[in-house]
């Protein structure tokens, strides 16, 4: 079913604008590189270090679990990579570009062609529809044809068994269902990168297993997928896993064993 669906997506691939996807101003060897990432956070307590320089490189092609403790810093490793949060200081290199050195108009639309971002509270807007979330993606970088969009998001929902639900507000949704729906939001205009924070956290075990087939046969087509997860399952199927504890990567696994 997803091979079906995702050779629908693939064939409809059509940019409106057929600007370069990712930039390419510095050669990197990396897909991904973070280089001493330090994150402190000013708080009225005082300042708080969520990072302490931290070093991951990613290539084109890896399915990456985060794993790590609440509070350890998962989400705040996947914002620096989103440029959705900035280092306090180090470099984040994304296939050449200097993520935290850009402007935040250039960011806003070079995320949204190039890395799909699952929400860990899923970030799905309240006054728009199901399916108006799902095309806001396409419209906001005006990807695909406009009169193609439509027909490109009901695709994704079906993926995930939510076609009924197209119309729907996201209150009206089951946490579960809001989960599906960010998922394939991040999808929407076919990025390279898709960057997960534990997407199937509110699904039931098969539902969480369908997923997980999902992004492995879009791993399979060249996606690069970092996912922060609980699932033990999932940790045992990815090809690494790294661990995160007090703002450090302190372990790094494959196929399930150390390294
Ligand atoms: N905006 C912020 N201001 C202050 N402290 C923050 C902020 N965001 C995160 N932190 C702190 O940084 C640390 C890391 O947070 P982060 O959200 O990355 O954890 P996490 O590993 O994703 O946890 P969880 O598994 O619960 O989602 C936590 O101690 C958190 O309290
Ligand atoms: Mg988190």
């Amino acid at each position: 079913m997803f091979k079906k669906c995702l050779n629908f997506l693939y064939k409809a691939k059509k940019k409106v604008n057929e600007e370069i996807i990712l930039d390419h101003d510095r050669p990197n060897k990396y897909l991904i590189e973070l280089r001493q990432i330090e994150k402190i956070y000013h708080t009225d307590a005082g300042n708080f270090t969520a990072l302490r320089g931290v070093d991951l490189q990613v290539n084109t092609g890896e399915f990456l679990a985060i794993i790590g403790k609440s509070g350890s810093g998962k989400s705040t490793i996947l914002n620096m990579i989103t440029g959705v949060d900035r280092p306090t200081s180090g470099e984040v290199m994304i296939n050449g570009t200097a993520v935290h050195a850009m402007k935040e108009n250039q960011l806003a639309v070079w995320r949204g062609r190039n890395i799909g971002i699952v929400f860990q509270f899923f970030q799905l807007l309240p006054t728009l529809s199901v399916i108006e979330n799902i095309m806001l993606p396409m419209d906001f970088c005006n990807m695909y044809q406009p009169a193609e969009r439509w027909e490109r998001a009901m695709t994704l929902l079906k993926m995930v068994e939510m076609t009924a639900q197209a119309n729907k507000l996201p209150t009206e949704l089951s946490g579960g269902q809001q989960q599906r729906v960010a998922i394939v939001r991040a999808l929407a205009n076919d990025p390279p990168i898709i960057v997960a924070d534990e997407p199937t956290g509110n699904l039931d075990s098969k539902t969480a297993d369908a997923i997980f087939t999902l992004f492995d046969e879009l791993v399979s087509r060249g996606k690069t997928i970092l996912m922060v997860t609980h699932d033990s399952d999932i940790q045992r199927r990815v090809r690494r896993a790294i661990t995160v504890a007090d703002g450090e990567i302190v372990h790094e696994s494959a196929g399930g064993s150390p390294v």
